[in-house]
């Protein structure tokens, strides 16, 4: 595995692989298991499997998530190269921005609820970065988790928007054994706040309404900011020891 964090050095490489497919992830670094599935799935589906390591400070609303954003990049490296990771890019803040975030992409509809609703500006940062990043790797596929289902859909949404040639590729989350879907800031839950956390896919998937899963999840102890469905899915977001948890469940057709 390569590191590279220029931008020229990687375009200059890019150059080369015209003839091979190029399978890309991007991500915030800290990597779990689910990181590692979509690796795992770039690397099967694609010549060559690249992936990003990049903290975005614009897609961070609050300043002191940004800071205290978990970075681990030696043993990020060591997990990224066991799965068969070909080029790992880590650009600085100075090479993603020349334009000090002048130049943004903004999404006007879906980007303004649920996590945008909560989180304003958020989305605005994680496609300009997105955007940034496929135009310098140019993958004929990128790989997104479904467990960020509304950043799946906007980023599939934008480029269609800007005819991206660029295949967006959904993958199922990955959960720990009591069914919590892995993220970087589980790790700030205690022991006993990451039992309790896994109560909340169980609760999202008990329930028989949208309403009746807001009452469960306030009932059990979450701080319950939002629970919509749409799309066939129930999207839910809370918060516990003030660890913000997002996930979304299939609802039944039936
Ligand atoms: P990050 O949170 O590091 O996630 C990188 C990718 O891994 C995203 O597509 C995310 O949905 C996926 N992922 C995270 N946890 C997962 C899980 N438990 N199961 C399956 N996939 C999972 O999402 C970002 O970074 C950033 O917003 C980024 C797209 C890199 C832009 O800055």
């Amino acid at each position: 595995m390569k590191t590279l964090s220029g931008i020229e050095s990687f375009r200059e490489i890019r150059k080369t692989l015209s003839d091979k497919s190029v399978g890309f992830i991007p991500t915030m670094g800290n990597c779990h298991a689910g990181h590692v599935s979509l690796v795992e799935r770039a690397r099967a589906e694609n010549d060559i499997c690249v992936v990003s390591i990049f903290v975005n400070p614009t897609q961070f609303n609050d300043s002191k998530d940004f800071t205290s954003y978990p970075k681990s990049l030696g043993e990020d490296k060591m997990l990224l190269e066991r799965c068969g990771c070909d080029y790992l890019l880590t650009p600085s803040v100075k090479a993603m921005y020349p334009d000090n975030y002048t130049w943004q992409v903004q999404e006007t509809h879906l980007s303004q609820t649920m996590e945008g609703f909560a989180r304003p500006g958020h989305f605005t940062g994680m496609l300009t970065v997105v955007m940034k990043l496929l135009q310098w790797v140019k993958p004929q596929r990128a790989y997104f988790g479904e467990k960020d289902y509304q950043q799946l859909q906007l980023v599939k949404a934008m480029c269609e928007a800007f005819f991206i040639d660029c295949d967006i590729v959904a993958c199922e989350t990955v959960r720990n054994e009591l069914g919590l879907a892995l993220s970087s800031r589980n790790q700030r839950l205690s022991a006993k706040g990451l039992e309790m956390a896994a109560q909340f896919p169980q609760l999202l998937r008990a329930a028989t309404s949208r309403d009746e899963a807001e009452f469960m999840l306030t009932n059990a102890g979450f701080s319950v900011d939002y629970v919509t469905e749409q799309d066939g899915r129930r999207f839910a977001a809370v918060s516990h020891e003030g660890v913000r948890l997002i996930d979304n469940i299939v609802l039944d057709a039936s």
